[in-house]
């Protein structure tokens, strides 16, 4: 069908002058459309209610980028009424028409990839190359999915016995909710959205509230990109209000969420309860949190481990499943590493994430950033606090903190803080490290800086982790190159941007014929 070989979107280069003129120009238009009101799309008409959020820039809360209208129950059961009707045609589509479509999107976004980082710079406090590699990575899933909707369309013959014929094919299932988070908030929304829909479901999207302009940017790339009505129902609302009755809906027939292992467990539990009416068994497939390690051995190449352990902690404040929050650091290299980090952390500097200057922005909302000042106290018990950054403003800024003397037993060893919070572990060896590391019940990213083959090779086989970087930052992977996603409380499921992330998508069937 003459597709290219998938290939990941370049990140951000801003020597190229062009891209750092872009940038300023497309937050000033972000600004210009400020204020106005986004409705619901169901069934491929606006639908405004009048309930409504404003999304503000957490770096200035008082400028308002949207007042975003919020679905109720009625709101819901119609957006699942919509997506019901669109499903027989779009299920029975060829692999081929929803691939092209999904394609033509992310065209639509590459074209669009500034101005959409914009909308996040303002919207979330990303930093411009943050926020730029969010729109890559989106554009990146709806390369990878489409290709894989084609690679997995073909039916299978199975086993060769005469007389008979075996076809193994997957079909999609129905109406998907996909219950999205505000930290990537177009890479991981487009991820579950463009992965049920390509697989031929129709999709009830609620995107964060905190994001829900960002959101509003998918359903106008995919009404351009010409879905059909119904297909994708745009549909923020107060998870209070709409969540569980999006979840038990008896329609819906998976629920793809990424977000906080309280949230992901309460889906888990809701849609475990059959309710009347309800055809399927509901599948979950949830991305949840994590308390990812980074050690630091002791002949680390020093330079590189604390540049990836600061990116990995504070970049984006610390707002990532994958951030490292602890990093566990061999005795011997442990005043040497440490000294360097504390002051590696001291010149970061921050403020408003639309100045290109700032490495670390405010946190996206006022409970986070309490969240954040709660867990310094509990530091201040637990450890010694060595690098405490406090910021004051308008804007929701949460301090930069690196604690040491942190033991597996603390707190701040085990609970996910999802803020610029790093704990600092001293480890007698590398074997008591790597016991450390996975002594948390989450499983998700993890990181090791060491030049001893013997050790990495140990990491490789006992770091058990969904995600483990060996002499690398442990955020950002790469759809395609590095299926990103968890176990144990991490989540459920199989990884995104990996080859077996649609099949959750679809029901496999076998017909047999006598021949
Ligand atoms: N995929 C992101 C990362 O690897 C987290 O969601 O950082």
């Amino acid at each position: 069908d003459g597709l290219t070989a998938f290939r990941n979107e370049p990140l951000a280069d801003f020597t190229v002058a062009e891209l750092r003129k872009a940038f300023p120009e497309a937050i000033a238009q972000v600004r210009g459309e400020a204020g106005r009101v986004l409705p619901l799309v169901i069934g491929g008409k606006s639908v405004e209610t009048d309930d409504r959020i404003p999304s503000v820039n957490p770096a200035d809360p008082g400028e308002v980028l949207a007042n975003v209208c919020q679905a109720g129950t009625v709101e819901v059961d119609a957006a699942i009424d919509a997506a019901e009707a669109a499903f027989p045609a779009w299920r029975d589509a060829s692999p081929k028409e929803r691939a092209d479509i999904i394609l033509k999107a992310a065209a639509i976004a590459r074209r669009d990839i500034v101005a959409l980082s914009a909308t996040q710079v303002l919207e979330v406090g990303k930093q411009w190359d943050q926020a730029y590699n969010d729109v890559g990575e989106a554009i990146d899933f709806l390369e990878y999915y489409a290709r894989e909707a084609l690679r997995l369309g073909a039916p299978k013959r199975m086993g060769r016995e005469p007389g008979e014929k075996n076809h193994l094919f997957y079909e999609a299932k129905g109406v998907t909710a996909v219950i999205a988070p505000w930290n990537f908030p177009l890479a991981i929304s487009v991820g579950m959205t463009s992965a049920a829909i390509v697989a031929g479901n129709t999709v009830v999207y609620k995107p964060s509230s905190l994001s829900s302009l960002t959101g509003y940017g998918m359903a106008e790339i995919f009404k351009e990109a010409g879905l059909p009505d119904g297909v994708f129902n745009y549909c923020p609302g107060r998870g209070s209000v709409m969540g569980d009755h999006l979840v038990e809906h008896p329609k819906v027939s998976t629920i793809a969420f990424t977000g906080s292992m309280e949230t992901g467990l309460r889906i888990q539990e809701k849609a475990a309860r059959v309710q009347p009416g309800q055809a399927y068994c509901k599948k979950v497939i949830a991305e949840m949190g994590g308390k990812n390690a980074i050690i630091i051995d002791d002949d680390a190449d020093l330079d590189e481990a604390i540049l990836g352990v600061v990116y990995s902690a504070f970049g984006f404040q610390g707002q990532k499943c994958s951030a490292c929050s602890r990093v566990i650091v061999v005795d011997s290299i442990y005043d040497k590493f440490v000294s360097r980090l504390t002051e590696a952390c001291g010149s970061l500097r921050i403020g408003p994430s639309e100045d290109p200057e700032n490495a670390m922005g405010p946190v996206v909302d006022p409970s986070q950033q309490k969240k954040v000042q709660e867990y310094l106290r509990i530091a201040h018990e637990e450890g010694q606090v060595l690098v405490e950054r406090q910021t004051s403003g308008p804007g929701y800024y949460a301090p930069l903190v690196v604690v040491a003397g942190i033991r597996p037993e603390h707190r701040l060893a085990q609970e996910e803080v999802f803020g610029p919070i790093l704990a600092v572990m001293k480890a007698d060896s590398f074997d008591q490290a790597l016991e450390w590391a996975t002594s948390t019940r989450f499983a998700l990213t993890g990181g090791v800086y060491s030049r001893s083959p013997k050790h990495l090779e140990k990491a490789r086989r006992e770091f058990r982790v969904g995600n483990l970087y060996l002499n690398r930052n442990c955020v950002g992977a790469m759809v395609g190159r590095q299926p990103f996603g968890g176990s144990k409380m991490s989540g459920v499921g199989s990884k995104s941007g990996g080859p077996d992330y649609l099949l959750q998508f679809m029901e496999p069937r076998v017909v047999t014929e006598n021949t």
